[in-house]
């Protein structure tokens, strides 16, 4: 992040001394009086619009990435598999994903064994007694979580007709949103050299490991050139790092010494943060979700649902697509004077009053952080606190079910319904409670949400039920303000 933003700062710098150049010149040469008020603040983004590069030339492969060119590669451990294998499966497609899980000895157990079908297949990992011995190695763990990411490269290597341009790498408590992964690396050029990854929410978290890496339990993914290089180097690599702790700042120093720097991206999900995390989840930063991890240390998502339920059902939401999923869009009940948010697939709040997008972006803390109570900044956002503000707070409601509907005109639309977790217990905001409305009905399109680097906008749908909140997603307009 830091990197990029540095390269589009001085990008911005020396067009913008170009440009002032031009604009002295142009000034003097013409004489044009009228230009002289512009301020450069107003004048320099406009051109440098103008000079940006031409986006639709950037050269992508002639054959789009899709998932069969993609390789899985899942490290676990044997004694968390027997629990943890229901995240997994929430998620794993058996005979569309290609990839391994890698654990750490043979699996035992009549919970495990035979081995699902419905589970990846395993391997497990080399035996690397010899070399930890040889390197005194700090952490043997981490150093076999590491070693993994070769061995998921050589073990790609061996498929016959595997196309391999990607490696993707995560725990066996990851859940992975697989179309909106393949969505973001066909987006780039797999020739070229990517790490994508995320940040921790937590600060902290990256203060003490790096700003600088993708955590590992929310996934990172190497193009072909990076994983190769990687795998080639990997011993000498560990040797190098074999006194630091942790697997994703040796994945992240083996990485900066082949040139490379994390591309990181808001949609990855680490989630060191402990509790009730539907503040966050109704509020995701407007990047398509790719991964969710942790949900051995949170809340189960779902109220009513225990931590298994809640992956198998969050998945369920994702069965006509995932564009959509975690999206946040923002909309107002008019007659009443309500604020509405919804997150896809997972919930909505609806609020008393009309409240800003700024403020309805921020998340409610409701969670807490991995370790410690420290002072804020907690967050790598900005948070709202919980209050028992009858305004501020949301009368809430989670994804209940999901289904494809055909409208009068033939159309087909996706029903989502929503219904109250629980009452708000709170008096009402003003003279317009909206504690009557149980269920929340969302009418999207079947078609994939449109990345235009806009949210979508929706409005209320007359005619409902009584106690139902109706709502039909569309486009926005073109010079349209949601406030
Ligand atoms: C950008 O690239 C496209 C495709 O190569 C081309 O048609 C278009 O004219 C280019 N636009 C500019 C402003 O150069
Ligand atoms: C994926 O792309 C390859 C071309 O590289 C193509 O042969 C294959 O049919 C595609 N698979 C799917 C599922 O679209
Ligand atoms: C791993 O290798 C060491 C040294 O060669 C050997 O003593 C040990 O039994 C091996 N472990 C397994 C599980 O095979
Ligand atoms: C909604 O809020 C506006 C602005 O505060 C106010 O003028 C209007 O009377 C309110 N409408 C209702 C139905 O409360
Ligand atoms: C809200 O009220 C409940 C019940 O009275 C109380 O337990 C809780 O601490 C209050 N929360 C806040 C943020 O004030
Ligand atoms: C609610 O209604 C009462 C009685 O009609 C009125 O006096 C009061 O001003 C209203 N309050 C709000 C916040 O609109």
């Amino acid at each position: 992040m830091k990197n990029h933003l540095r390269d589009v700062f001085r990008f911005g710098v020396i067009s913008g001394v170009i440009l002032y150049i031009f604009f002295i010149i142009f000034i003097k040469d013409s004489g044009c009086k009228a230009s002289t008020s512009l301020n450069l603040w107003t004048f320099f983004p406009l051109k440098l619009a103008q000079t940006s590069p031409n986006t639709s030339s950037i050269s992508l492969p002639p054959q789009k990435t899709n998932l069969s060119h993609l390789y899985f590669g899942l490290l676990g451990s044997e004694e968390a598999w027997h629990y943890r294998k229901a995240y997994i499966e929430s998620w794993w497609r058996p005979s569309a994903i290609k990839g391994y899980l890698y654990l750490d000895e043979q699996p035992k157990g009549h919970d495990i064994l035979p081995w699902s079908k419905n589970s990846p297949p395993y391997r497990v990992s080399e035996n690397l007694t010899n070399f930890l011995q040889e390197t005194g190695a700090t952490a043997p763990v981490m150093i076999r979580m590491v070693h993994g990411i070769m061995e998921a490269f050589r073990q790609a290597e061996t498929e016959k007709g595997l196309d391999l341009r990607w490696l993707v790498m995560g725990d066996d408590d990851s859940i992975f949103f697989v179309d909106n992964i393949v969505e973001l690396l066909a987006s780039v050029d797999h020739n070229k050299y990517y790490y994508f990854g995320g940040q921790s929410e937590y600060i902290l978290s990256n203060f003490w490991f790096s700003f600088n890496q993708g955590f590992g339990g929310a996934g990172f993914m190497l193009s072909y050139p990076l994983a190769k290089a990687l795998a080639n180097d990997m011993e000498n690599c560990l040797r190098r790092y074999a006194h630091v702790k942790s697997a994703d700042t040796i994945t992240m120093a083996c990485i900066a010494d082949i040139g490379v720097n994390v591309s990181p991206h808001k949609g990855f999900h680490q989630i060191d943060l402990r509790g009730d995390i539907s503040g966050l989840l109704s509020a995701h930063p407007k990047s398509p979700l790719i991964s969710l991890h942790h949900f051995d240390a949170i809340d189960p998502i779902f109220p009513s649902k225990d931590r298994f339920e809640s992956t198998r059902h969050l998945m369920k939401a994702t069965s006509f697509g995932q564009s959509r999923m975690l999206q946040q869009t923002i909309c107002y009940e008019r007659r009443n004077n309500w604020s509405v948010s919804i997150s896809w697939g997972y919930s909505v709040h609806i609020y008393e009053q009309i409240m800003s997008r700024r403020v309805l972006q921020t998340p409610i803390e409701t969670f807490t952080t991995w370790v410690g109570n420290p002072n804020p900044p907690r967050y790598m956002f900005n948070t709202r606190r919980s209050t028992n503000d009858s305004c501020e707070t949301p009368h809430v409601f989670y994804f209940d079910s999901i289904k494809k509907l055909k409208m009068e005109h033939g159309d087909y639309v996706i029903e989502t319904l929503y219904s109250r977790a629980s009452e708000r217990g709170l008096p009402a905001c003003g003279n317009h409670s909206a504690h009557y409305i149980s269920k929340f009905k969302l009418i999207s399109p079947t078609t994939h949400r449109i990345q235009n680097g806009r949210c979508e906008c929706c409005d209320i749908v007359e005619g409902a039920d009584e106690d139902t909140l109706m709502v039909k997603y569309r486009q926005c307009k073109t010079n349209e303000i949601i406030a």
